[in-house]
């Protein structure tokens, strides 16, 4: 088996040391590539660096017919994609599937708003002595961009990256999650197929410890991070003077609230949180981990939930019925079950789950959990939920609040004065009303606030975030 090439500036090349990406699932090697070397890294910045202009003045028609060509090749290379995602990472095929249907309408999507950005004209004669000016306001990149991304979605969370930037005309440089390069490369080779000048984009496999050598570097002076609190606190730190957007970690809550109360109501609740907490084996920053459920409903609510955590088939991700597949490796079900087995001497009470198999930890409810457990405070990043009492809805809002974190929660109520006002007090980057936290559409924004990071993803808020305002003043004109 030949390495996976990575690509500078857009050609396909091998770097010196090779490495070995392995199926979380029974550790079976599933690819190789190479790590780019301190040279090759120079030549993709450089590049970069160089094209930033050409690609700046792209027309829309350029920078949209590349990502029209990526969604296309996607969607015709979906079942391998998938494969391929699963493989790498030990998501279930049918969330491997889900994933690159969203890479489709992801890059589709940057697609349409390349084409539809057209600036924004603001008249100025407002004011007696700009009597016959007016303002063209467009939106410029502001440079090359660095993406580092995570593992839990190596290819659509790559695509948020490099969607954004190409629809503005930004060049970027991705350097993937070390355990997870294949699926970034694969969107390598369809970038490849293109007509985007050279240096646009660049796909280098690095370890972590050399992200430092690229986010210290003033030829990209912006930089899109997503995965862990420290991580991205650490590249805050060294480049504050850097343009830096930061999707980081969460401990998404839901709350059941005191009108959710119908037999139908509870089961569809107990459903859609036993499916949205496990759904990759609870690797999604906005998996269901903490419940709040309002205490007359909660006697009725914990054996549905419980019942509806049983039924999820866990096991081997490549079969099509599997639920929940292994988490990203044996060290990191190592630590769930840590985090697990602390809530439970502090007095936890196991409602289901079981022992670790390996990298496979089977889909765990606790109750009675300590509030200052890991479980309730740290996000677990594994398939646990932790299901809680609260007074009242108010108390509810207050649990979900008494977090570190706060990117998405999940309301359930069908009351519109309920709904507001958890759009108005909960500390988060989005509310889901009537469903699960963990509901991302790709154009939306999405993001968090306290340590769950800073600035918006989705396309059009990606899009602002890669740009800065240009203001052209126009005199002697009439509107
Ligand atoms: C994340 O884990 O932050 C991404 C969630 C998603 O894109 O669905």
């Amino acid at each position: 088996m030949e390495p996976t090439p990575f690509f500078v500036a857009g050609r396909r090349t091998h770097g010196v040391d090779e490495v070995t990406v392995h199926h979380p699932y029974d550790g079976r090697p599933v690819g190789r590539t190479t790590l780019a070397t301190a040279d090759q890294v120079e030549a993709a910045v450089a590049a970069a660096a160089g094209v930033a202009a050409t690609a700046a003045a792209l027309p829309a028609h350029a920078r949209a017919a590349a990502l029209d060509h990526v969604s296309r090749r996607l969607a015709e290379r979906a079942e391998e994609i998938a494969a391929l995602i699963t493989a790498e990472n030990g998501k279930p095929v049918k969330w491997s599937r889900a994933e690159v249907g969203r890479a489709v309408s992801t890059f589709r999507w940057a697609a349409e708003e390349a084409r539809r950005d057209s600036g924004e004209l603001q008249r100025l004669d407002t004011d007696p002595a700009a009597t016959g000016r007016i303002a063209l306001i467009r939106r410029v990149p502001k440079g090359p961009v660095l993406g580092i991304t995570p593992f839990n979605f190596p290819l659509n969370l790559v695509a948020h990256k490099v969607a954004p930037a190409l629809a503005v005309g930004a060049p970027i440089v991705v350097k993937p999650a070390p355990a997870t390069p294949l699926s970034a490369l694969l969107l390598g080779e369809l970038l490849a197929e293109t007509e985007l000048p050279e240096g646009m984009f660049s796909v280098l496999p690095l370890p972590n410890e050399r992200a430092a050598e690229l986010v210290a570097d003033p030829r990209l002076p912006v930089v899109s991070f997503t995965g862990s609190g420290p991580v991205g606190a650490a590249i805050r730190r060294a480049a504050p003077e850097k343009h830096v957007t930061l999707e980081l970690g969460g401990n998404a809550a839901a709350l059941i609230c005191e009108d959710w109360a119908g037999d139908e109501d509870l089961t569809f609740a107990a459903r859609r949180i036993a499916t949205f907490a496990n759904y990759q084996a609870g690797q999604s920053c906005i998996a269901v981990q903490r419940v709040y459920v309002h205490e007359w409903l909660y006697d009725g609510f914990l054996p549905r939930l419980v019942a509806a955590v049983r039924e999820l088939r866990t096991g081997d991700p490549t079969d099509p019925l599997t639920d929940v597949g292994p988490l990203v490796s044996v060290d990191a079900a190592r630590r769930v079950q840590a985090w697990v087995d602390e809530a439970v001497a502090a007095g936890a009470t196991v409602e289901t789950g079981g022992e670790r198999d390996g990298a496979t930890y089977p889909p765990t409810v606790l109750s009675g959990v300590p509030r200052g457990a890991k479980v309730c405070v740290e996000e677990v990043f594994g398939p646990v939920l932790v299901v809680d009492r609260v007074e009242n809805d108010g108390a509810g809002f207050a649990a979900v609040n008494d977090s570190a974190y706060g990117l998405q929660a999940g309301v359930f109520t069908r009351r519109l004065d309920v709904a507001f006002a958890a759009a108005r007090t909960l500390e988060v980057g989005g509310v889901i009303v009537g469903d699960v936290p963990s509901y991302r559409a790709d154009q939306m924004p999405y993001g968090g606030v306290k340590g769950s990071g800073v600035g918006r993803e989705g396309l059009r808020s990606a899009m602002d975030d890669y740009t800065e305002p240009r203001v052209t003043v126009l005199t002697g004109v009439q509107l």
